[in-house]
């Protein structure tokens, strides 16, 4: 019996196992029901009493080596398999990668933060649930001004609404920084609005604050200026209105002109040739105030514009929506 066990040990030692149809074949002649461990089995189904125990134990014990070997075989055939797989085949073509694409928004105003970076402007962010204080008290709204109306904002829990524009961040800036303070912010923005191809219930802006002493209009005018001619080309034609925002005294918006050569110049333009892009104005004393600036010393001047008007004008963008549907075939254009 001891022999049997040994030579069996020995033949499924030096079975060379090389393929998968060798793993096959040696399962067939060891392990399987007609194998030959089967056979040592039976045999010892015969052998006396007294010898059970030893023989049993190197039955189970050859049973265990002829398994392991069918086992170690096993794994190391499918990991030379994963290995072929992996094999590289030169003359394959490669895997082409689909390169995403920026959002529109975002290049347009990466494209407006870049101008106004080079003219020493640093980039602010503040949070889109904003207090009372920071959207509006500080920025010199009456209690009862309209644009905290329920029709104009979202309000979150009490005291607490969706910003309604980014002046929310420049006054976080005025209340954490001394002058002289050149930011910009940009950012997302709500408004409780109908939702058309021409407003939506949020948007993105970009607002500018300069705070220094003895800054004038003319200061903001040349600051808009240039950046009208680096973003809409030199020999854009701009014009200032007179205009009305609680936190700016004296107050403007800025058109620049389109023309009217189109239909679509006429819509857009309602007949006139000119276009708003942006309101600004000098900043209100009261706010430099509640922001504990003294405005014995400082002066300063703030505008903002909305991210979207400006793309649609820059790629004919004529719905709104369709910035926020992201659907493949328009963003798809914007490879750069
Ligand atoms: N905060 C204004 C708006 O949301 C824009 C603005 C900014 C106007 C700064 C003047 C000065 O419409």
């Amino acid at each position: 019996m001891k022999e049997l066990v040994e030579n069996l040990k020995k033949e499924a030692i030096f079975f060379k196992i090389a393929s998968a149809a060798d793993l096959e074949k040696y399962r067939l002649q060891f392990l399987a029901k007609k194998g030959k461990l089967n056979e040592v089995f039976e045999a010892f189904k015969t052998t006396k009493l007294e010898n059970k125990k030893e023989f049993g134990a190197l039955i189970n014990e050859l049973k265990n080596e002829l398994e392991e070997k069918y086992s170690v075989f096993t794994k190391s055939l499918i990991n030379n398999k994963t290995e072929n797989e992996l094999a590289f085949d030169l003359t394959l073509p490669g895997d082409s990668r689909k390169l995403g694409t920026r959002h529109p928004l975002s290049i347009v105003q990466n494209e407006i933060i870049s101008i106004f970076e080079k003219m020493g402007f640093i980039i602010s962010e503040g949070p889109e649930i904003e207090d009372d204080w920071h959207n509006f008290s500080a920025l010199n709204f009456p209690e009862n001004h309209p644009a905290r109306d329920m029709q104009d904002t979202f309000f979150v829990d009490r005291g607490y609404a969706l910003r309604t524009h980014t002046s929310s961040v420049q006054v976080r800036v005025m209340e954490n920084q001394k002058p002289p303070i050149r930011t910009i912010s940009p950012g997302r923005v709500y408004r409780n609005e109908a939702i058309s191809a021409r407003a939506n219930c949020f948007f993105h802006q970009l607002e500018g604050l300069y705070i220094s002493k003895d800054v004038s209009f003319a200061d903001l005018k040349l600051t808009l200026f240039k950046f009208v001619e680096e973003f809409f080309g030199s020999g854009t034609k701009v014009r200032f209105r007179p205009s009305y925002f609680p936190f700016t005294e004296p107050s403007a918006e800025m058109d620049i002109y389109l023309g009217v050569d189109s239909e679509e110049d006429l819509r857009l333009t309602k007949g006139t040739g000119w276009l708003e892009i942006l309101g600004c104005g000098m900043v209100d004393e009261n706010v430099l105030k509640n922001c504990s600036i003294d405005s014995q010393i400082y002066s300063g001047y703030a505008f903002g514009m909305g991210i979207e008007r400006i793309a649609m004008l820059k790629y004919g963008i004529k719905d709104l929506r369709q910035f926020f549907e992201n659907d493949i075939r328009l963003l798809d254009q914007f490879k750069i």
